[in-house]
């Protein structure tokens, strides 16, 4: 391993914003729908790595609520290279003990791809390696929303007692209620911003950013990432 890291602090949540499929492709005078292919190859090879290093949840920014707005062609390629990657991989992901989840509105998504979920979701839920958390139809404000939603519906029936509303009670109404909030945040491709992902659950994590596209990534490129994430020092608003 190039990077010394220490295997006992790895963080136990990695959160991926996967950017710069499109510029990849440009570089290489290449359609766009060819980045986003070699940014399925990037999943594979930064998966096996998490799973390597011991990471328990990899969440991944793979469709955004605000994705519906690119051309209906590219939408298509990225719900096609889903629904085809869960098709070919989730039973070998299950021989490798990956249990498979989602955040988002998935309801929102072709049905070939819910079907696609749910069946991976299924399969692979008594699962005990890596979580593969795939956000889908995702955006933060949106999952914001619909736990206040449904916060004021069980305040309202009784379920819910309004003083006992804390910062718990609105982790446990966001979709991500069952996985820990991210150590590290990782964002490629030079951009320096969230893009409505995982607002809340963010508040304190590491941010790591690179100019490298996401199909350049690679276990090396993660292996920087957590070494960084390592020395820095995370002092959750105390003092040391
Ligand atoms: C960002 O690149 C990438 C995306 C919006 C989608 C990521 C999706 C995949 C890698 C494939 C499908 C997912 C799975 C889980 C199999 P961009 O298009 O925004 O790049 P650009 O900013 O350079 O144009």
């Amino acid at each position: 391993m190039k990077y010394d890291i220490e295997l006992s602090k790895v963080p136990a949540h990695i959160a991926i914003i996967m950017d710069g499929n499109g510029r990849w492709a440009k570089g290489k005078f290449l359609p766009r729908s060819a980045g986003h292919k070699a940014g399925v190859e990037t999943i594979r090879k930064v998966l096996k790595e998490c799973q390597r290093l011991g990471v328990k949840h990899l969440t991944l920014y793979a469709f955004s609520t605000e994705n519906w707005k690119r051309p209906k062609l590219e939408v298509d390629t990225l719900m096609n290279l889903l629904s085809s990657y869960l098709k070919n991989e989730t039973r070998v992901l299950h021989e490798h003990n990956v249990r498979i989840t989602t955040i988002g509105s998935v309801d929102g998504l072709p049905k070939n791809c819910k079907s696609e979920i749910d069946r991976a979701y299924e399969l692979t839920k008594f699962n005990t390696g890596i979580n593969l958390n795939l956000a889908l139809n995702y955006g933060a404000r949106q999952d914001i929303k619909n736990a206040i939603i449904d916060i004021v519906k069980d305040t309202k029936c009784g379920k819910l007692d309004i003083g006992n509303i804390d910062e718990d009670t609105i982790k446990k109404y966001l979709s991500t209620n069952s996985i820990p909030d991210p150590d590290l945040i990782i964002r490629t491709s030079g951009e320096e911003r969230l893009s409505n992902f995982l607002i809340w659950e963010a508040s304190y994590s590491e941010f790591y950013f690179t100019d490298i596209h996401w199909p350049d990534f690679n276990e090396e490129e993660l292996q920087k990432a957590v070494y960084i994430y390592q020395n820095r020092d995370r002092r959750f608003g105390g003092l040391k």
